[in-house]
C-alpha cells in the first residue's frame, strides 16, 4: 500500500437484505460479519461511515407462510424483523439502520424508480404462461419450483439452474413440483411488466470493465456468461395474490421481490437521514460518497446488472465496490440440518461466544469469491491458540501484577517490539480495507507471537515475589500490556468486546486506529477480570445436537397433520353412527343458505329465530338453539347449511321450516358450519 489512505471518506455500507421468512443462521452471518468488520474498521479509521441494512419482506413465500400460520403478513414480518435484530446484536453486528422493505418510504422511492424507468422507455409489456400451483393458488417464482435437469437428468434441481451449470426457464423443467404445496404447477398466462436490460447493455459492459467496482473473477465471468450477449428482458412484475407494492400504473400486478428489495438499501438509509438529520443525495447522488455491497456470490446477477442498471436509470450513484464472498461450508461439507450443522444464530449463542464466530470468519476471509470452510476442530484451535492463547493471555498473564504496580511513566526497552508492531498498523489496515481479514489476522498473530516470548522471558510471576524488583515488574507490565492493546486495537473491528474490555483495564476507551502509535504511560490499572475463556468441545457438540434436534423436530411439524393434537374426547363422547348408504345420506337435502335476519325470542331461552333465504324469494323461518352463542346481529349476511327437507316443526313461538347445521354439545359451546364464499344459497351440499 502506498501512502496513507484518504481520510474522513464518506462510506455507506449495505449487506444483503436477508429475507424475512426465515431465521438467521452461520451461513448468513459469514457476510454480516464480513461487513460488520469493514463497517468497524472504517470508523476506526476516523472514516465517516454508515451501516444499512433492512429485512426482505416481500414475495410469495412470506404470503404462504402467513397463510399456513393464520396470520396477517404485516405480523410476521414484525416478528421475524425482531428476531433478526436480536439475533445481529448478539453477534454484536452494528447497523445504523435496520429497516423493512414493507415501508412507506420505500413504496415510494421503488415509484420514483419505476417513473425513471418508464420515462427512458425501458418498460415492456408482455403476455407470459408461468407456473401457477393450483393448490396454494399462487404463480410460482422460480426457486418454488424443483424438477429434473432437461440438459443432464439430475433430479431435485432448483426452477432455473442445475447443479451442472445449465439455466434454463422453469417451464423447462422435467416433472416439475411446487415447493409450495409438493402439487404439480401447471401453465397459466398472465400479463408481466419487463425492464428492457439491454437497452443499458454498453453502459453496463463499460461499468463492469472499468468502474473496477468489482472482483476480477466476478467481472470476467459477468462478460463470459451474460455480456457477451444480449441481456434478457427482466420480468419485474407479478400478478396478484402477491405480497408486495402494486404497480401504481399497472393495478393487479405488483413489483416482484428483486424490484423493491435493492431500493430498500435506498429507503433504509432514508430513514436513517430523518433520524440523523442528513440528506438523502449526500449519501446516494453525491460523488462525494463511496457505496459498498456486501453480498453473496448467488445473487451477483441481480447487484452487477440489474442493480447499477436501475440506479443509472433513477441517477443514483454507482456502486463503488460489490464486495462478493463465497458460501459456508461446515467440516468440508455443505450445511445440512441433518448433520446438524445448519446452526441457528439463536442454538449459537447458547453455547459460545459470538467473539469465536467473529475472530475464525476474519481469520478466513479473503477478498476473493471463495467458499469458506468452517472445521470444527480449527475453530477450536484458532480461538483457543490464537485468542485465549495468544492474545488474551498477554494481558492475562501481567493483568493482576499490574492493578498493583500500574503502568511506568516511560517506555522501557522491549528490543523494538512496540515499534515494530505500530509499524505493521498500514499493512494490516491495508489487509482490512482491500477485504483480506485472513492476512490482517495472520499479521496480528505474528505480532502476538513475537510478544508473548518477552512476558515468558521476564517471568512477571518471579518478580513478584521480590519486592525490591517492582520496578522491574511495572516495566514489564507495562510493555505486555501496551504490546495487548495494539493488538486489541488491530482486533477491535473484529472483537469490539475485547477493544472494550481493554479499554476498561486500562482506562482509555479504544477509538482510533492510530491509539497504537502511541504507548499508553504512567497511569493506574484497573482489577483483572477474565476477558475470553477457551471454547469447550463439548459445547460444540451440544450446539450441533440442538441443532440436529430442531431439524428432526421442524421435519416432524412439516410432516402432514403431525403439527394439529386435537384431543379424542368428543369422538370419545359420541362414537361414530352405524354405517349408512350414500343413498340414505342423500336423502337429507342439506342446502347452503343466507341469514338474512335474526332475531330474539324473548320467551325462549335457547332460541333464535332465523330466516334463511335459498335464493330468490325463497325464505324459511328456523328456531335455532345457539341463543347462548350467537348475537343475532352478527349472524345477519352470512351463509349457512341448513337441513332443507325436514318435516315442518310446530313450536311454542311459530312454525320452524329446517335446521341450520352446528358442532358442539350446546350452550355457548355451539359452532355453526361454515360455508366458503364463493358458494351461493340454494347450492347443495354433497
Ligand atoms: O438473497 C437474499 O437473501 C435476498 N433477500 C437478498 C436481497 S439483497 C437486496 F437486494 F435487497
Ligand atoms: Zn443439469
Amino acid at each position: 500500500m502506498s501512502g496513507r489512505p484518504k481520510m474522513n471518506r464518506r462510506i455507506l455500507v449495505t449487506s444483503a437484505l436477508p429475507y424475512a421468512n426465515g431465521p438467521i443462521h452461520i451461513g448468513h452471518l459469514v457476510e454480516y460479519i464480513q461487513t460488520d468488520v469493514w463497517v468497524r474498521f472504517q470508523k476506526l479509521r476516523g472514516n465517516r461511515c454508515i451501516y444499512i441494512c433492512a429485512d426482505d419482506t416481500h414475495g410469495t413465500a412470506i404470503m404462504i407462510r402467513a397463510r399456513k400460520e393464520g396470520r396477517s403478513e404485516e405480523e410476521l414480518i414484525a416478528a421475524m424483523s425482531e428476531e433478526h435484530q436480536r439475533d445481529f446484536a448478539g453477534f454484536d453486528i452494528q447497523f445504523d439502520n435496520y429497516g423493512s422493505t414493507h415501508s412507506d418510504a420505500n413504496r415510494e422511492i421503488c415509484g420514483e424508480f419505476w417513473q425513471s424507468l418508464r420515462e427512458q422507455g425501458l418498460i415492456t409489456e408482455r403476455a407470459i404462461e408461468q407456473l401457477y400451483d393450483p393448490e396454494a393458488e399462487t404463480f410460482l417464482a422460480d426457486r418454488f419450483v424443483r424438477g429434473t435437469c432437461p440438459k443432464c437428468g439430475r433430479t431435485d434441481q432448483a426452477g432455473d439452474n442445475c447443479t451442472c451449470g445449465h439455466t434454463y426457464s422453469p417451464t423447462d423443467l422435467i416433472d416439475p413440483k411446487s415447493t409450495l404445496s409438493g402439487a404439480t404447477p401447471v401453465m397459466k398466462e398472465a400479463t408481466h411488466l419487463f425492464v428492457q436490460l439491454d437497452k443499458l447493455h454498453d453502459f453496463l459492459a463499460d461499468w463492469v470493465d472499468t468502474s473496477g467496482a468489482l472482483q476480477n473473477e466476478v467481472a470476467n465471468y459477468l462478460k463470459g456468461h451474460f455480456l457477451s450477449e444480449r441481456l434478457r428482458d427482466w420480468d419485474i412484475s407479478r400478478p396478484a395474490p402477491y405480497f408486495g407494492f402494486e404497480i401504481p400504473d399497472s393495478p393487479g400486478n405488483y413489483w416482484y421481490v428483486w424490484f423493491d428489495a435493492p431500493i430498500g438499501y435506498v429507503a433504509s438509509t432514508c430513514q436513517w437521514c430523518a433520524s440523523a438529520g442528513e440528506q438523502l443525495d449526500d449519501w446516494w447522488k453525491s460523488d462525494q460518497c463511496e457505496v459498498h455491497h456486501f453480498i453473496g456470490k448467488d445473487i451477483t446477477y441481480f447487484h452487477t446488472l440489474f442493480w447499477p442498471g436501475m440506479l443509472k436509470t433513477a441517477g443514483y450513484s454507482l456502486p463503488t465496490k460489490v464486495h462478493i464472498h463465497g458460501f459456508l461450508n461446515v467440516d468440508g461439507k455443505k450445511m445440512s440440518k441433518r448433520d446438524g450443522t445448519l446452526i441457528s444464530a439463536e442454538t449459537y449463542l447458547k453455547y459460545a461466544k459470538p467473539s469465536y464466530l467473529r475472530y475464525f470468519y476474519a481469520s478466513k476471509l479473503t477478498s476473493r469469491v471463495e467458499d469458506l470452510d468452517l472445521g470444527i476442530d480449527e475453530f477450536t484451535d484458532k480461538v483457543n491458540s490464537d485468542l485465549v492463547g495468544k492474545v488474551v493471555n498477554l494481558a492475562s498473564r501481567v493483568g493482576k501484577f499490574a492493578h498493583k504496580t500500574g503502568l511506568s511513566s516511560s517506555y522501557p526497552d522491549d528490543g523494538g517490539l512496540f515499534d515494530a508492531a505500530a509499524a505493521a498498523g498500514d499493512e494490516i489496515a491495508a489487509s482490512y480495507e482491500g477485504c483480506d481479514y485472513a492476512k490482517a489476522m495472520r499479521r496480528i498473530m505474528e505480532l502476538a507471537d513475537a510478544a508473548n516470548p518477552f512476558v515468558e522471558h521476564s517471568k512477571p510471576w518471579e518478580l513478584k515475589k521480590d519486592p525490591a524488583r517492582e520496578d522491574e515488574l511495572r516495566d514489564v507490565c507495562t510493555v505486555a500490556l501496551n504490546l495487548f492493546r495494539q493488538l486489541a486495537i488491530y482486533l477491535a473491528p473484529v472483537l469490539p468486546d475485547l477493544a472494550a474490555q481493554c479499554g476498561e483495564l486500562l482506562g482509555d476507551p479504544i477509538v482510533s486506529w492510530d491509539q497504537s502509535r502511541q504507548p499508553l504511560l504512567g497511569r493506574s490499572v484497573a482489577k483483572f477480570k477474565r476477558m475470553l475463556d477457551r471454547v469447550q468441545t463439548e459445547d460444540l457438540k451440544k450446539m450441533i445436537d440442538e441443532s440436529k434436534e430442531l431439524a428432526a423436530a421442524d421435519a416432524d411439524e412439516s410432516s402432514p397433520g403431525t403439527q394439529f393434537s386435537d384431543s379424542d374426547a368428543p369422538l370419545k363422547e359420541e362414537p361414530l353412527a352405524d354405517e349408512i348408504t350414500i343413498d340414505d345420506f342423500a336423502k337429507v337435502d342439506l342446502r347452503v343458505a343466507r341469514v338474512v335476519s335474526a332475531e330474539q325470542v324473548p320467551e325462549a331461552n335457547k332460541l333464535l329465530k332465523l330466516t334463511l333465504s335459498l335464493g330468490g324469494d325463497e325464505r324459511r323461518v328456523v328456531f335455532a338453539g345457539i341463543k347462548a352463542a350467537y348475537q343475532p346481529e352478527s349472524l345477519v349476511g352470512r351463509l349457512v347449511v341448513m337441513a332443507a327437507n325436514l318435516q315442518p316443526r310446530k313450536m311454542r313461538f311459530g312454525l320452524s321450516e329446517g335446521m341450520v347445521t352446528a358442532a358442539g354439545p350446546g350452550g355457548a359451546e355451539v359452532f355453526l358450519l361454515n360455508v366458503d364464499e364463493g358458494a351461493q344459497p340454494g347450492q347443495r351440499v354433497h
